[in-house]
């Protein structure tokens, strides 16, 4: 008696738990992306909001002592999964650009609408005039709607500042949100998301300052973990991409790519050059991207809401990386621009549609894989102990129900760090 476990939270009678266990202390790749470690009639004891115990309902019964004070959560009969991971999001920007979506229709492009001042830039112009209050107060608003719908960690850009005082603002906001929302927020320095007017034909110019005097601040005041770069034909080149990301290394920031989204640059080459943690898009990598990323075990985060939204024609080639043992994750990219779309539920439907992936692979993309992309996977992203105790109650009886529905929140539940904090 005196050996059990004391739980000050149990949640009984899943008819599906997806754990997304594994074996391997890596990201999932190949055919592991399909083994969920589904138990059925399966159940997850808490205690001080870690996960101690995982089973059947039966054995956490026995195996789990209770008390007065424990809550009882039964599930009954649902799926529950980990918290959803979503790995990619810009979520601090003012403003919106709804506008675009009539000049994508008339037939003017991403890259068309930037070069002439809009996309990006226009929302760098409405993220430079807010102050800070207004932008905690706005990506607020995105992060509760992102965890009633199943998101319990997130990765956030900065990007829409594009001047050292305009960044700092922006990871500022995300340190003050990641202390003031329920969600998990994990810090990107994105400053080389686009050139800004001021530095209009002198990128190199904008390269020495994101370099020289971005970089040692947003490292001097520890306010990001990641270093990413739009590495982009018309935005930053392989070069000046190389040049940032191997600068953000040696002050200890870990590399990201937004990769050969629109034209195939060498993205995905890149990023396993520098030991990117992940290659983000990838819509246009090439064959030879795709085998360097899997020797190098860089994580492929797929954004197919943007290649909607962008009516893009030609998905990433998920399946082609799958088989050749690239590591997949999704995440939504939430954005004003390329994607207004800040349900993973939603990504998962269109993954399974458009990449191709079977349910049970875009569940590990959104839970496992995504945690590994941004350095979260000991912490988040499966049901087991000594995890934080993250779990999302669906409206489903099977997990194969939930990327076949479409558009329609399914959460009923949300757990974060033990709490029940959407019902
Ligand atoms: O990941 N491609 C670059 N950046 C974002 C879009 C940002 C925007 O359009 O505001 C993306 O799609
Ligand atoms: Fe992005």
């Amino acid at each position: 008696m005196e050996n059990k476990t004391k739980a000050d939270l149990l949640l009984l009678h899943a008819g599906q738990l997806v754990t997304v266990a594994g074996d391997s202390a890596g990201p999932k790749r190949g055919a592991e992306m399909a083994q969920l470690g589904v138990i059925q009639d399966g159940a997850v004891a808490v205690k001080e909001g870690t996960i101690v115990y995982v089973g059947t309902t039966r054995e956490v019964l026995e195996q789990v002592e209770t008390h007065p004070g424990t809550r009882v959560v039964d599930a009954g009969g649902k799926v529950v999964l980990p918290g959803l991971v979503d790995p990619h999001t810009h979520l601090v920007f003012a403003g919106s650009r709804e506008h675009e979506l009539e000049l994508k229709l008339q037939g003017m492009g991403y890259l068309d609408i930037l070069k002439a001042g809009g996309g990006i830039l226009s929302t760098v112009r409405a993220t430079r005039a807010a102050g800070k209050a207004e932008l905690i107060k706005t990506a607020g608003k995105y992060l509760d709607q992102m965890l009633s719908q199943g998101t319990t960690t997130a990765e956030v850009k900065s990007g829409y500042g594009l001047t050292l005082e305009d960044e700092v603002k922006t990871l500022e906001v995300i340190r003050e949100l990641n202390r003031s929302h329920p969600i998990d927020l994990v810090p990107t320095f994105l400053g080389a998301h686009a050139v800004p007017e001021e530095y209009k034909g002198n990128p190199e110019g904008y390269v020495d300052l994101v370099v020289e005097a971005m970089l040692p601040a947003v490292v001097r005041e520890g306010l990001a973990e990641f270093c990413d770069v739009f590495c982009e034909e018309g935005v930053f080149s392989v070069e000046q991409s190389r040049r940032i990301l191997l600068a953000a290394k040696e002050r200890g920031l870990k590399p990201k790519i937004h990769a050969d989204e629109i034209v195939s640059l060498g993205g995905g080459e890149l990023a396993a050059e520098v030991g990117a943690v992940s290659a983000d898009h990838l819509m246009a990598v090439s064959d030879q991207g795709i085998e360097q990323m899997a020797q190098q075990g860089t994580i492929a985060v797929l954004l197919p809401a943007t290649t909607f939204c962008l009516m893009g024609k030609q998905y990433a080639p998920a399946r082609k990386m799958i088989e050749r043992g690239v590591p997949v994750a999704l995440a939504s990219d939430f954005n004003p621009g390329s994607s207004p779309v800040n349900s993973l539920q939603v990504v998962m439907g269109i993954a399974c549609r458009q990449l191709k992936m079977t349910p049970a692979e875009v569940i590990t993309a959104v839970t496992i894989n995504a945690a590994h992309a941004i350095g979260r996977a000991a912490e988040v992203g499966s049901i087991e102990a000594g995890k934080k105790a993250d779990l999302v109650v669906f409206d489903a009886l099977t997990y194969r129900y939930l990327p076949y529905r479409f558009g329609t929140n399914l959460v009923e539940m949300v757990i974060k760090n033990g709490q029940v904090v959407v019902e």
